[in-house]
């Protein structure tokens, strides 16, 4: 089968297109014909490789897809060839302790096939289009989770979330808007802000030009005399991660998910104590989040901004695009 895979790990440069061995399905699971995959940048992380995380090689990237059954393996009943999909790419068993993660530590589906547990498969509505059904795993269960589970969010609160023109990013912003907050988004160009307030942002920031924290001061007022946000999400870390501290209200949330921009940040030790904020990690998501998310698109209330849709043919491209912030929202890779 054609795939995008990497015999070694390191830049975009170790990225080649060409023949891999078609995987057959063990004993319960099944193959999938990938019908579009949804980039992300775990994809990123995972070809540049991260410390405590085996990755088997050749690797093939690419968590997010949405297909249809191909064929299955021995025991598998439930299920039949031609019935549209969306895996959930992750498997966890917390009585022995194993994890795997399509994409990360075994092969993904930047390819014609890949292959999940009959136990990781997900109905896929027939109302719902492939390119949008890949964009929503890991982003949105990501930041369902985050703002529900983990966040908390509710209605009429202010959300601030940095780094809002990636996929994580534009689902905290319609996720939030949905749940009824005000959400100021803030990305790195005028360009991304203007597309973020097309989706739904009440207000942008562009922190190339514009200080989070002064921006956030200047409009809600110093911590003591009651500014700040509710809730402020933060999923680039490094050197965003102070000042995004200081844009928390009292007893307000830090949510974090991740850390782009460098896992070693410095802390505001005074405004944490000041503020009484409470700073929330939040990883993954469960089959619940990704379906409700799933639900809301085939409901029409959710339409996850598509920055673009190449053939696999172009995937190298699309990843390098991803790597360079060259993207609103998500690219999407078609086998
Ligand atoms: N823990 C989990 O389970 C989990 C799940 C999903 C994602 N994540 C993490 O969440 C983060 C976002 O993932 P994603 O797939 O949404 O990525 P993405 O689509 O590439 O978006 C990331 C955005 O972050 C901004 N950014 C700020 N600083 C950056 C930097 N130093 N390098 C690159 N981008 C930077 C960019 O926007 P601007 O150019 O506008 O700044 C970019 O659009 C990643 O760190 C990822 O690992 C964690």
């Amino acid at each position: 089968m054609k795939a995008i895979f990497f015999e070694e790990h390191g830049d975009p440069s170790v990225l080649q297109y060409g023949e891999m061995p078609k995987p057959e399905p063990p004993p319960g699971w099944v193959r999938v014909a990938v019908k579009a995959c949804g980039l992300n940048y775990l994809d990123v992380f995972s070809r540049r490789g991260m410390a405590g995380i085996k990755v088997e090689l050749p690797g093939i990237t690419g968590g997010d897809c949405a297909g249809v059954i191909d064929a299955l393996g021995d025991g598998v009943t439930d299920w039949h060839p031609g019935e549209r999909v969306l895996p959930i790419p992750h498997h966890v068993d917390w009585s022995s302790g194993h994890f795997d993660l399509l994409g990360e530590t075994r092969r993904g589906a930047m390819a014609e096939y890949c292959i999940v547990r009959a136990s990781q498969l997900m109905c896929l509505p027939d109302n719902v289009p492939d390119e949008k059904a890949a964009a929503l795993p890991c982003a949105y269960g990501t930041a369902h989770r985050m703002l529900h589970t983990r966040g908390r969010i509710s209605a009429g609160e202010t959300v601030l979330v940095l780094g809002a023109s990636g996929g994580v990013g534009t689902a905290c912003v319609l996720l939030a808007k949905l749940a009824g907050c005000k959400v100021i988004a803030a990305a790195g160009s005028a360009a991304k802000c203007a597309r973020l307030r097309e989706i739904g942002a009440d207000e942008t920031v562009d922190y190339s030009t514009t200080a989070i924290d002064t921006y956030i001061r200047e409009t809600t007022g110093s911590l003591l005399r009651g500014g700040g946000v509710d809730v402020v999400v933060n999923f680039t870390a490094g050197d965003s991660w102070a000042p995004s501290m200081r844009c928390v209200k009292r007893f307000g949330r830090l949510l974090c998910c991740g850390g782009t921009g460098g896992y070693k940040a410095m802390t505001d030790i005074p405004y944490l104590f000041m503020s009484e904020m409470t700073i929330v990690g939040s990883t993954g998501w469960t089959a619940e989040d990704q379906q409700a998310c799933l639900d809301m698109l085939a409901r029409g209330r959710l339409d996850p901004p598509i920055d673009r849709v190449v053939p696999l043919t172009e995937g190298i491209e699309a990843v390098r695009a991803l790597e360079d912030r060259k993207v609103f929202g998500k690219i999407i890779v078609k086998p």
